[in-house]
């Protein structure tokens, strides 16, 4: 007897909704130390942590639900950005974009700063979306643009993970702007890295209240591994090389003398433009040392004193599962992590429909809230009293 046509699709349907339902829809991984404070007042208000997540049924697996989440057609157009250049000590310049409907400034209301991924602007679609619930729940939202990426670079210098002093100056520029209010920080890959590198340089000081790092590479040295790999290479790399070229082609007369051009042309991924370029730039002997010294170590952990929570995927292939520190981040009182199954890099899509807001905004969501309206439970967390350096 043969099948029909349609009796092989319906079995095909029904076997990949059986394997669906068998591998997804699970709770994420929380790994936090019981007995903190944080871990309480996680346990008491942040309730998406114990929602299991659907990862996108029609492309569950990471890899590519982070193409399709970057290629999704998200029409968002915050227009009410509102942007301001600050000049840095060096001569450089960087971005704050602040997110103001109707012009407004409304210095009473808590206010998140965003610092995006490696190539990311404040128009990128993921950021909008966070700006976007951001707003609709109350809050204010400022984007830091790094250099080089919506305006110039100055100098010859653009960005790199270990170097801290441009967020230095956007934070203590907007705290000493706004001295009394409630400031949380959210960083997101790239963005994640440094920051978490900030929070750790800083302790007591961050002038931040809470923190959300997501899809960080705490290792970059894993991080590069692995995007070498000839699959991710082709999937993610090429692309975002692409556009470090672009910042460097944009402002190419200010790195004549620094790097040497006919190799960077032929730069044809992001260790080669790590190698050509930011380890150059910044004074590094080799790439090798540029991405050791990346790293956001054990040590670093530990001196982390604000509120962070971290969310990852298990299939995200700038940050191979082996590399993070869930472990050593759960014996911290300040840290806690949630890996979920599936979700890829900044993809996280859930459900059946592609364009629902996507996990990680849920999550980041749930917690500044609890964050802003709870901050008084927060561990050692006092009435801001902020000097101001
Ligand atoms: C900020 O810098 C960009 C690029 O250099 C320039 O076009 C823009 O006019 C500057 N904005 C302000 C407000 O100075
Ligand atoms: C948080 O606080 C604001 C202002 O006090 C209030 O409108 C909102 O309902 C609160 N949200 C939650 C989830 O408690």
């Amino acid at each position: 007897m043969a099948l029909s046509p349609t009796a092989v699709l319906v079995s095909s349907f029904l076997f990949y909704c059986g394997y669906y339902f068998m591998h997804y829809g699970k709770q994420p991984q929380v790994y936090k130390k019981k007995t903190s404070k944080f871990s309480h007042f996680l346990d008491n208000y942040v309730t998406t942590l114990v929602k299991p997540f659907w990862s996108f049924f029609v492309v569950p697996g990471g890899r590519f639900q982070t193409i399709v989440a970057a290629l999704l057609p998200r029409d968002y157009k915050v227009s009410y950005y509102r942007k301001e250049n600050i000049s840095t000590p060096d001569g450089g310049e960087f971005l704050l974009a602040w997110a103001s409907p109707g012009n407004k400034d409304e210095p009473t209301k808590p206010l998140v700063v965003i610092f995006p991924g490696l190539v990311s602007r404040s128009t990128s679609g993921y950021v909008q979306i966070i700006v976007k619930e951001l707003i609709k729940l109350g809050f204010s939202a400022v984007v830091m643009g790094n250099r080089g990426i919506e305006i110039p670079c100055q100098t010859g210098k653009a960005f790199c993970a270990a170097d801290t002093n441009d967020m230095q100056l956007a934070v203590n520029t907007i705290r000493e702007r706004y001295p009394n209010r409630l400031i949380a920080g959210v960083g997101i890959s790239f963005g994640g890295l440094l920051l978490s590198r900030y929070l750790a340089q800083k302790g007591e000081n961050s002038k931040l209240q809470a923190a959300f790092v997501y899809c960080c590479p705490f290792n970059p040295v894993a991080g590069s591994v692995n995007l070498e790999k000839w699959d991710n290479w082709l999937l993610y790399n090429v692309f975002l090389t692409n556009d470090l070229l672009k910042i460097y082609d944009r402002s190419r007369e200010k790195f004549v003398g620094v790097v040497d051009h006919q190799k960077l042309k032929r730069v044809r991924s992001i260790r080669e433009f790590d190698i050509h370029m930011t380890a150059k730039v910044f004074g590094y002997e080799s790439v090798d040392h540029y991405y050791k010294d990346s790293v956001i170590t054990t040590k670093f952990l530990h001196s982390i004193k604000t509120p962070t929570l971290c969310l990852c995927a298990d299939d995200d292939a700038f940050v191979p599962i082996k590399s993070l520190p869930y472990q050593e981040m759960a014996q911290t009182d300040y840290i806690a992590i949630a890996i979920t199954h599936g979700g890829g890099h900044v993809g996280h899509l859930q459900g059946i429909n592609p364009l629902s807001t996507p996990y990680f905004v849920e999550m980041m969501m749930d917690y500044f809230t609890a964050v802003f309206n709870h901050s008084d439970e927060l561990p050692e967390i006092e009435k801001p009293t902020y000097s101001v350096q």
